[in-house]
């Protein structure tokens, strides 16, 4: 049965001591949860501290970005092995803000998502259509451009320590999620390409997290749906009070599905 993971994105918040806070209290509410996994992505300016919090817990770190090469001239960059070495398991790779304001193509996505398996990270990789997209029934298309080219030359051992995100543009920062249904549809496409481009099994044991506006009452019945397995959240992760009234919610779901 594949866990679930529950990741909060804090992207450009927190100073350092707003983030051992939040961590800290995370922490408090969290330590006994162990049906799905409980990730943190602070900025990288706070995740050293906030791997001393989460140290002997089943809390895990996780960052938002890296760059592909090893290391190098690349002014302001952060490699694999530099996150890798500060405690990070997963990192982000493709999120659409980095698509979006960072020029970050499909390309340089699989870049990175190789380096990272490389390196021994778990690539959190995102996917999702923009809301013209949506709207003109490319969904499919773009989603499955976003999969395939992200993951080429990924092979049937690498794609084990990859995590899918499926984040449609026009829910994050909206306040608008994907209903079930919609996320649900999108969720099994993406299981039915990995099922083509690998094999049945494999695409059964992939993680395909949903991201969007998720808030304490649409997590239920996102995580409720049969191909939905955890929740990327942005807003709702940086107060203590709603990303663990997510994950508890989630965690109740989950011993039930
Ligand atoms: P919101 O939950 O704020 O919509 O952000 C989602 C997201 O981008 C997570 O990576």
């Amino acid at each position: 049965m594949r866990k679930p993971i529950i990741a909060g994105n804090w992207k450009m918040n927190k100073t350092v001591e707003e983030s051992i806070a939040l961590s800290n209290g995370i922490k408090r509410n969290l330590f006994n949860i162990n049906n799905l996994e409980v990730v943190l992505c602070p900025p990288v300016t706070s995740l050293s501290d906030v791997k001393d919090v989460v140290l002997d817990t089943n809390i895990i770190l996780g960052a938002q970005n890296m760059h592909w090469e090893k290391e190098g001239a690349f002014t302001g960059e952060v490699s694999a092995k530099m996150l890798k070495t500060l405690g990070c398991k997963y990192v982000i790779i493709g999120h659409s803000e980095r698509r979006t304001y960072f020029g970050e193509t499909n390309e340089t996505v699989n870049k990175k998502v190789k380096s990272a398996i490389t390196e021994g990270l778990f690539p959190i990789m995102c996917v999702g259509e923009k809301l013209e997209e949506r709207e003109s029934g490319k969904t499919f298309d773009v989603v499955s451009l976003h999969v395939e080219k992200g993951l080429l030359n990924v092979d049937k051992k690498e794609i084990l320590n990859i995590v899918i995100a499926y984040e449609p543009v026009w829910a994050i920062g909206t306040g608008k999620n994907a209903t079930a249904e919609q996320a649900e549809e999108v969720h099994k496409f993406i299981r039915n390409l990995l099922a083509k481009k690998y094999d049945r099994e494999i695409s059964e044991s992939i993680r395909i997290q949903y991201g969007g506006s998720v808030k304490p009452d649409s997590i239920e019945s996102l995580i409720k749906e049969k191909d939905i397995d955890g929740a990327l959240v942005g807003g709702a992760s940086l107060k203590e009070e709603s990303f663990v009234d997510i994950v508890k919610k989630a965690s109740r779901v989950v011993k039930e599905k």
